[in-house]
Formats: structure tokens, C-alpha cells, sequence
């Protein structure tokens, strides 16, 4: 079983699939590894780190993948990578389908077998693989450190002999993954904190962290959760009503960071233009959703904006990302995890049991077809 990782081709990918420490388990289940030269320099791995992990670095991605029966990427593959595969190889990343599903039939069309980390069911038995958690948490956690560092004040009370420093206040808005993180590290760094979110069952879990919970606590709100345990779309009425009370909240408030998104849908828009220009000069937003569309009607992604009364919207992109490091060894670990279900032990062959929920929920392509049921071509 040969098992390849090549270096990511999208500009601002700082992540890679594996790490020295993968490579050894790998290894150790019977695989090849080859890794392509400079794969992990953005990550602070250099070659010479997988080489002493018993990997084989290849010069370019065309060696990497050739006759690699795994090729393990964090993001899916473009069309220029797609040639080299092998019919038949598993290509494991988070594949990103919707919107992309003329890529997702080049993927199809080169024959392999695409799996999407993304889409792994959230059960007990895939929780060291789910990559959302593991990449969302990191996301959380770097949004407060953005947060305070384009904040031109300091984060935790302090009583100096040239005067007091008021704890900045920090107000994060949507606590799945992303927000529970934030909000412990905002709590770490000193500051006062406050949350929102739809679901109901996020008010004890904010205030086990220490935080205030800030939300209009109505029968809707009370019915608010999907048995998924995600947030359902709320009515207009119900948004209203918290838009009203998040408006008054805001206008206090020193850090926004927003990471509210509900599965399928554009991204909650929770800070409007009127609610920013609320905020004094030096008060920043950090909108984690920018990338589906973004929490803040004036986050523009990719950029760091100031608005005119200097409040700062930050809308960096890919923010596990910038904790490469860390970001690679939880995504590396995530795939080994659902790798090592589908390698058969004794013949140390790669043999998916194609039935088992885990491979039906993630697999997208398989022999030359879309086969996953969210992309099936539409009967006409
Ligand atoms: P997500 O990334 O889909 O959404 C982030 C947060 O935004 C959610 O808490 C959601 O309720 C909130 N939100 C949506 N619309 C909002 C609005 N209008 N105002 C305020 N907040 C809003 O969520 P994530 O982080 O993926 O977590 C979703 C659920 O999955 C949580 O219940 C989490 O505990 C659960 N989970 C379960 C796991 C497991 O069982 N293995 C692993 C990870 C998460």
C-alpha cells in the first residue's frame, strides 16, 4: 500500500495531510509513505523530518502520486493534479463539493475514490476524525489572538502605580466549536465575557466557562435546536427581537468575534453596518464565517478593514491555517484515524468496507461516478 502526500497547490494553504508522526503509524500498518519535497515547510516540517520518519521524498507531485493507492491532501484536488492519480486510489481531504460540483466530476472522471472529511457523521466512534471540531476549535482559539492583536488596548484588568487598565470586553457570537474555544481563551487572556447563540443548550455551556450568556430566551429559543444539535433558520420575528437586544449589547463592547453558521445555508447575518458604526474607535470584529458569507455585513474577506468611525472588521481566510503547525498535526491525525478503519491488517492493503456508515457518509466519487447522494445527477 503505497500512501502519497503531496504538497497543497492552493495559494494561502499553509497546512499539510501528514506529519512525521503519521508517517511512522503508517508505517507501522504496513504503507510506503512518499512525501513530497516541501510539503511541509509551511507547517514547519522540513523533508528531512519525514525522510528520518521513513518516508521516501519525491521532487515533484507527479512522483508523489504515481501509483499511490492513498493520496492524503487537506484540500480537494484541482484539475492539474488530477491526471497523475491512479484509477481506483482513495483520495482523502475536506473536498468542499457544494458549489463545486463541475470539479467533483473531474474528481469522478479520473476514477478515484474521493472521501470528504467534512462530511463525517458527528458519532462517537469518528470524533478523533472529525476535522471541523479539530480544525474549528484551532479557529476559535486564533480569533481571539487576532482579535487582541488589532486591538490597540491590553486584554485583563490591570492595577499599575500610573493607573488602572479596564478589562477589554469580548462578545462572541455562536458557540459551536469555534465559539466555546473562543471563549475560554478570552477568558484566559483576562477580558469579560459575554456569548450568544440560538441554541439553548449553549447557555450552560457558556456559563461553565464563566462567561455571561446574552439572548432573547423565548418559546422559540426554546425549541431552537435541530436533533442534530445544530441551529435551525429563526423567524423573522425572533431575529428582530435579538437584533434589538444584541444592538444594545454591542454598542459596549470592545472584540466581536462572530462564528455562527447553520449547515446548508449563507451564514447568519448578525452585525449589521448600524450596529458597527455603534462601536468606539479602536473596537474590533473578528467575523470567522467570512467565508460563507460572513457574519457582518461589512466583513469583506481576506482583508482587514477600517471603517470610517475605526472600528476594525478582520476577515483573514482559512484561520486554522494560521496555526499551521498545530492545525496539521490535529488534520493528520484526523485522517490517520479513518484510514487505519479501512486498511485490512493481515493482507496491509487499503479494502473499504463500503456499507460501513463512516465510508458511506464521506465517499463522493467511486469507479468513474458521483455517488454520493447529495451530488447524484438530478433525474430529468
Ligand atoms: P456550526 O459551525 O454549524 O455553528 C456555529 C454556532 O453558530 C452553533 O453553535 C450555532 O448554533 C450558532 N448559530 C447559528 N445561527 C446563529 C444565530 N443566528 N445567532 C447565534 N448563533 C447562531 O456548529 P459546530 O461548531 O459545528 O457545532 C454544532 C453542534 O455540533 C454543537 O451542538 C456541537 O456541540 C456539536 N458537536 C458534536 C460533536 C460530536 O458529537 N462528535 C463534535 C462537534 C460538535
Amino acid at each position: 500500500m503505497r500512501v502519497a502526500v503531496p504538497a497543497e497547490t492552493e495559494a494561502n494553504e499553509t497546512r499539510v495531510a501528514a506529519t512525521p508522526e503519521t508517517v511512522k503509524k503508517f508505517i507501522g500498518f504496513g504503507a510506503t509513505m512518499v512525501v513530497q519535497s516541501g510539503a511541509g515547510i509551511a507547517s514547519g516540517i522540513p523533508d528531512a523530518d519525514f525522510a528520518a520518519a521513513g518516508a521516501t521524498i519525491a521532487g515533484s507531485a507527479a512522483e508523489t502520486v504515481a501509483d499511490a493507492d492513498v493520496i492524503l491532501k487537506v484540500r480537494r484536488p484541482g484539475p492539474g493534479e488530477l491526471p497523475g492519480l491512479k484509477r481506483g486510489a482513495a483520495v482523502i481531504a475536506i473536498m468542499d463539493p457544494y458549489g463545486h460540483e463541475t470539479e467533483l466530476s473531474g474528481i469522478a472522471n479520473a476514477g478515484v475514490s474521493a472521501f470528504a472529511m467534512e462530511f463525517m457523521p458527528r458519532i462517537t466512534r469518528a470524533q478523533v476524525m472529525d476535522v471541523l471540531s479539530s480544525q474549528a476549535n484551532l479557529a476559535g482559539y486564533r480569533a481571539v489572538i487576532d482579535g487582541a492583536a488589532e486591538y490597540g488596548r491590553a486584554m485583563p484588568m490591570m492595577m499599575t502605580a500610573a493607573g488602572t487598565v479596564p478589562a477589554a470586553r469580548i462578545f462572541i457570537m455562536g458557540v459551536g466549536v469555534a465559539g466555546l474555544q473562543a471563549i475560554a481563551t478570552a477568558r484566559r487572556l483576562g477580558a469579560i465575557v459575554t456569548a450568544t447563540d440560538v441554541r439553548p443548550a449553549t447557555k450552560e455551556q457558556v456559563e461553565s466557562l464563566g462567561a455571561k450568556f446574552v439572548a432573547v430566551e423565548d418559546d422559540e429559543f426554546k425549541q431552537a435546536e435541530t436533533s442534530g444539535g445544530y441551529a435551525k433558520e429563526m423567524s423573522a420575528e425572533y431575529k428582530a427581537k435579538q437584533a434589538a437586544l444584541v444592538a444594545t449589547h454591542i454598542a459596549r463592547q470592545d472584540i466581536v468575534i462572530t462564528t455562527a453558521l447553520i449547515p446548508g445555508r449563507p451564514a447568519p447575518k448578525l452585525v449589521s453596518a448600524d450596529m458597527v458604526r455603534s462601536m468606539r474607535p479602536g473596537s474590533v470584529i473578528v467575523d470567522l464565517a467570512v467565508e460563507r458569507g460572513g457574519n457582518c455585513e461589512l466583513a469583506k474577506p481576506g482583508e482587514i478593514f477600517v471603517t470610517d468611525n475605526g472600528v476594525r472588521i478582520v476577515g483573514h481566510l482559512n484561520v486554522p491555517g494560521r496555526l499551521a503547525a498545530t492545525a496539521s498535526s490535529l488534520y493528520a491525525k484526523n485522517l490517520m484515524a479513518f484510514v487505519e478503519t479501512m486498511i485490512d491488517k493481515d493482507t496491509k492493503t487499503l479494502s473499504p468496507n463500503w456499507d460501513d456508515e463512516l465510508v458511506k457518509a464521506t465517499l463522493l466519487t467511486r469507479d468513474g461516478a458521483i455517488v454520493h447522494p447529495n451530488f447524484l445527477p438530478k433525474p430529468v
